[in-house]
């Protein structure tokens, strides 16, 4: 019987997760696909690490050795960076092989090469673990924008951030004693730039635009914030009002323009990510038929991003001549326009006591510290300008407006 011949590149969480996921469920495979799926070989860095790996599978550290191996069909990468990944796939796909990354920097940077080389050598590409590690949200916005027409797109997008917001909140613990804990169970790394600063959720959020709009906006002009000025302070002033911190990732088309913000806002108890803790990550879609959906499910970890990349190989494995590639559209997706002079609630931190304007529908009593406001965008940049040293949140979605707490004011709107 033939086999399908796969090699992974990193043996780390997700390369093993995608190997033991492999044999684990060798008999579904199987099923589905009408054969064998076969490690061959996996790539790695250090050959002296004990690993646990059959042997007749061929481990090096040496790409050119896999890329010898006769009749490969399909490479899974999962390494670090963007570079060499995005060499390795280049070269992968000119030979004729199948490429699943779920290498969300390298990805962002580089997918729209690849998947141009992949169309060019008949192969495809699968990308379902860059976005959300097992919610399959790529395949359920392909699916969706057979019809729908896409006007919003939000999400949680960073599981390390929103775990240490929910820390942060539940526990009354510091920025810096959550992060410790993130580190010690293993959802933050040594260095956490990369998710405390957005970085991580911003290359998500740029793949999950050309999904959702065909498109995505310049990188200087979108807005990354990660959650380090979240003090103990802010989240106890939100939890008085019924509302949570999250990391939110924001893409919609305003007056023509793709808008894309990443950075932290405020959500009450409707909005659907009140509800989303830990190292959750979730994300809504707002479109014109279906209305407001949200995926929500585990963001990382072994065996959930094991999930969205098998899902991607039993994808690029069976025989489906039309829409076989996965693809980042160039062309315009089907989307909606979004209102630009739409008012929207922001709560402010830190206005000095005889602030007055007549935009603000509510002041906290005791310390008239925090306000929240209904303006336009124009109009809250306008307040932004002038009064600097404050602290701006929006606040997404429906959320209750009589703000009924001991020490605070309840406002009429
Ligand atoms: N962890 C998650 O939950 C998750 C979820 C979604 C997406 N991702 C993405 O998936 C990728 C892998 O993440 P991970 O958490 O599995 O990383 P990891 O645990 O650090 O493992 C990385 C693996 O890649 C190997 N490697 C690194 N550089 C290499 C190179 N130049 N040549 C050959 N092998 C190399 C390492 O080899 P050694 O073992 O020899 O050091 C290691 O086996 C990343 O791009 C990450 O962003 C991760």
């Amino acid at each position: 019987m033939s086999v399908i011949k796969v090699a992974i590149l990193g043996f780390g969480t997700v390369g093993e997760g995608v190997y033991k996921t492999i044999q684990s469920h060798a008999e579904e495979l199987e099923g589905l696909l009408g054969k064998k799926v076969v490690v061959a070989a996996v790539l790695i860095r250090n050959k002296q690490k004990k690993r646990n790996i059959d042997n007749d599978v061929l481990i090096t550290s040496d790409f050119n050795e896999i890329l010898s191996l006769p009749q490969l069909d399909v490479i899974v990468e999962a390494i670090v960076d963007k570079e060499p990944p995005y060499t390795f796939l280049k070269q992968a796909i000119q030979k004729g092989c199948h490429v699943i990354t779920a290498n969300k920097e390298m990805f962002a940077h580089h997918g729209n090469e690849l998947l141009m080389l992949a169309e060019k050598h008949h192969v495809s590409v699968g990308y379902e673990a860059t976005v959300a590690g097992g919610i399959p949200v790529i395949q359920t916005l392909r699916q969706l924008l057979n019809v729908n027409r896409v006007s919003h797109v939000q999400g949680i997008l960073n599981g390390t951030s929103n775990f240490i917001l929910t820390e942060m909140r539940e526990k009354k613990q510091s920025f810096a004693s959550a992060l410790s804990l993130a580190q010690a169970k293993g959802f933050a790394e040594a260095d956490p730039t990369n998710d405390v600063e957005g970085y991580d959720a911003f290359y998500k959020t740029m793949i999950l635009s050309r999904i959702a709009f065909g498109d995505e906006p310049n990188w200087e002009d979108v807005e990354r914030e990660g959650i380090t000025s979240i003090s103990s302070e802010l989240i106890e002033a939100a939890e008085r009002l019924n509302l949570r911190f999250k990391h939110i990732a924001s893409i919609s088309k305003v007056g023509g323009q793709l808008k894309a913000a990443v950075k932290p806002a405020l959500v009450g108890k409707s909005h659907p990510f009140y509800s989303i803790e830990g190292v959750e990550n979730a994300v809504n879609v707002q479109s014109d038929i279906v209305g407001s959906i949200t995926l929500q499910g585990p963001g990382a970890g072994m065996f959930p991003t094991a999930s969205a990349v098998i899902e991607d190989l039993v994808f690029v494995c069976q025989d489906q001549p039309t829409n076989k590639n996965f693809k980042l559209t160039t062309t315009p997706a089907f989307s909606k326009e979004i209102q630009e002079d739409v008012k929207e609630f922001w709560l402010i931190h830190g206005l000095s006591k005889n602030y007055r304007n007549p935009s603000i529908v509510f002041v906290s009593k005791d310390t008239e510290e925090t306000a929240i406001i209904q303006a336009t965008r124009e109009e809250i940049d306008t307040l932004m300008n002038q009064q600097k040293a404050r602290c701006y949140f929006q606040i997404l979605g429906e959320h209750e407006r009589a703000y009924k707490n001991d020490d605070v004011t309840i406002a009429v709107l």
